[in-house]
């Protein structure tokens, strides 16, 4: 039996309340609100989650990347930057889960010091609150981990791997040390 952390489900339902909320608060925007993918890990949820948004969007994504493996490396190194001007504009970050808080910090300074929006929004499937260094912004959650717990799934990986599953879960042990010998190939 698999450690389930959400399922189907409760992402589905997750989205669904997030959209609703979200919905309420981008009503009446002037210039289109941009909802930005945290690369890859968010991939998933940003699909799912703005299938519930009703006005009209624009999305972008950004890659950073700070794990390796299964560990926070902690150095945080921009990969792809985003391409639409956010000035002006209601900026929702879609993120995959926050764990140290150091990426969500990046990528908000990051945001503002090279644009002017009209505010950011964070919104994380899951929030590894037990594991935060420092303090970050969020404004919604998926759902809150209350163990430190290295987890995989719809969009989150392991090593590259098993970002595919429709659910996240926790791997055992054996599944881990599986994984490295895949990716050893
Ligand atoms: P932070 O900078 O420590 O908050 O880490 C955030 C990033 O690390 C997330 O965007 C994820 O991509 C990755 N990450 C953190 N915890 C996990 C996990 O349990 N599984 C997979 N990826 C994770
Ligand atoms: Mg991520």
């Amino acid at each position: 039996m698999k450690e389930l952390v959400m399922s189907r489900e409760e992402i589905e339902e997750a989205c669904i309340r997030i959209g609703t909320s979200l919905n309420e608060r981008l009503k009446n925007e002037e210039r289109l609100p941009v909802f930005i993918c945290v690369m890859k890990g968010a991939m998933n949820f940003i699909s799912d989650l703005i299938k519930h948004i009703e006005s009209d969007i624009l999305v972008d994504y950004i890659k950073i990347s700070s794990y390796e493996g299964d560990k926070t490396s902690g150095h945080i190194t921009l990969k792809q930057d985003i391409s639409i001007n956010l000035d002006s504009r209601s900026v929702v970050i879609v993120e995959d889960i926050i764990d140290t808080g150091l990426s969500m910090k990046y990528l908000i300074d990051h945001i503002k010091e090279k644009y002017s929006p009209k505010q950011i929004i964070v919104a994380t499937l899951l929030d590894k609150a037990c594991a935060r260094k420092i303090p970050v912004q969020i404004d919604y959650v998926g759902k809150t981990l209350n163990e430190n717990k290295f987890v995989v799934g719809y969009g989150l990986d392991y090593k590259e791997l098993h970002r595919n599953n429709p659910y996240i879960y926790v791997p055992t042990k054996e599944e881990v040390e599986k994984m490295d010998i895949e990716v050893a190939k």
